[in-house]
């Protein structure tokens, strides 16, 4: 079926040059950009975007890190897109990440790993609307 997905293209990515490069993974998987648009994220914004997150231990310098500058956010659209863009980006920790995926390709970190992505039709419609309430 035909999904959607939210999914940020972090501060590490935009800093490091690197969603030009991100951005043409998705394309040339097929996957359609139906919005994008460069954001910070605001102390608000993450607490609700990390809502199951804020109690964590690793949750404040996550805090931190996604407010740290701009980020992109899009939705992506295409069959199965939710898993897809998931196994695209592999594992959360960029040193455990397999090669071929962008974090396994690109990041060494639990926490500045690039991207972001719904990991759940669930969590794709409440980020969503989050995001991008007017679409
Ligand atoms: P993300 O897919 O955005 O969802 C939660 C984020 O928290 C995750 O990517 C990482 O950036 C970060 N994260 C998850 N687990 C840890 C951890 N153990 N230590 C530091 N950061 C983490």
């Amino acid at each position: 079926p035909v999904e959607r997905s939210l999914v940020l293209v972090k501060p590490d990515a935009v800093r490091r040059g690197l969603l030009g490069e991100i951005l043409a993974r998705f394309e040339r998987k097929g996957l359609v950009i139906e919005a994008l648009e460069m954001r910070t994220m605001d102390a608000t914004l993450a607490d609700q975007h990390y809502a199951d997150h804020v109690e964590k231990a690793f949750y404040p310098p996550l805090k931190q890190f996604m407010t740290s500058g701009p980020l992109a956010a899009l939705v992506l659209a295409g069959d199965n897109v939710i898993e897809v863009v998931r196994a695209m980006i592999g594992a959360t920790d960029g040193r455990k990440a397999a090669a071929g995926t962008i974090r396994g390709d690109y990041s060494l970190s639990n926490r500045e790993n690039l991207v972001h992505a719904s990991d759940s039709p669930e969590s794709a419609a409440r980020e969503l609307a989050l995001w991008f309430p007017k679409i």
